[in-house]
């Protein structure tokens, strides 16, 4: 594992990128895990500055997201796949028929799920996988307590999560109840791992899971397991770390 600590956020976006971009130059059908949320926005911001300056093309990466709101159409301002569009696809060359994301209005879940996981074994897995991480240690929607061996699958979405959610629909009995979201098992088998952290509000989630003990009841631990991850941090999400990393 290997922890990097950028000087701010623009620093760790940058960092991220130039990860994310030497692979995609590296192998141009790059199969790419992608994440939602605020951390990575300045990571895609970063991507689309190198693709408008002529130095990255997506047109041929296969991309994956982790999760996907139950109940949500795509065209819905807070489904994961509105939330792709506007903040990395539309603006980049990218073949919409290369992306795939849960789809929160699939009629037998369970069926889409397996689909799901079928689909990234016949691109041929994972090569790097982007996720972020919640305070409480989550990654994707595996909460506290998810199998460290899981797989994509359905989740009941926590009570403080629905109440976090609140604030972004009209209606309370709008908010989603339940998500599609990759295993850890899934997200372990990705070629690479980037870990993306911001913040003071994640320093005791990255503390937990970099330096802590393995645990479900800190899904994000799981990292320390895998051969080739990367931790990218600003110095607020860093603060909690005791041990010497590279800092940028
Ligand atoms: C997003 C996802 C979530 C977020 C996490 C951090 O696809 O799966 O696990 O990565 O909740 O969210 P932000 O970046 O908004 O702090």
């Amino acid at each position: 594992m290997l922890v990097i600590i950028g000087k701010d956020y623009d620093g760790m976006s940058r960092e991220a990128a130039n990860i994310v971009a030497d692979r995609i130059r590296r192998k141009p059908n790059l199969v790419l895990g992608l994440a939602t949320g605020s951390t990575p926005l300045g990571l895609y911001r970063e991507l689309i500055r190198m693709y408008k300056g002529g130095s990255l093309s997506f047109s041929k990466v296969i991309t994956f997201n982790l999760d996907e709101y139950i109940g949500l159409p795509r065209t819905h301002t807070q489904s994961y796949a509105h939330f792709m569009q506007e903040n990395l696809f539309k603006h980049v060359d990218m073949d919409p028929h290369y992306i795939h994301i849960p789809d929160g209005l699939a009629n037998d879940i369970d069926a889409h799920c397996e689909w799901y996981e079928n689909e990234i074994q016949r691109w041929g897995g994972i090569d790097l996988q982007i996720v972020g991480i919640g305070a409480n240690g989550h990654i994707a929607f595996n909460e506290p307590g998810s199998s460290l061996g899981s797989r994509t699958r359905i989740k009941t979405l926590s009570q403080q999560t629905i109440e976090d959610n609140m604030r972004f629909f009209k209606k309370k009995d709008e908010v989603p109840k339940f998500a599609i979201t990759m295993g850890i098992g899934t997200i372990m088998e990705a070629k690479e791992v980037l870990l993306l952290a911001s913040s003071s509000n994640k320093a005791d989630a990255i503390k937990a899971a970099v330096e802590g003990p393995i645990t479900a009841m800190v899904p994000a631990s799981i990292i320390q397991m895998h051969r080739k991850a990367y931790v990218i941090l600003d110095r607020e999400a860093a603060a909690k770390l005791t041990q010497q990393y590279e800092q940028r």
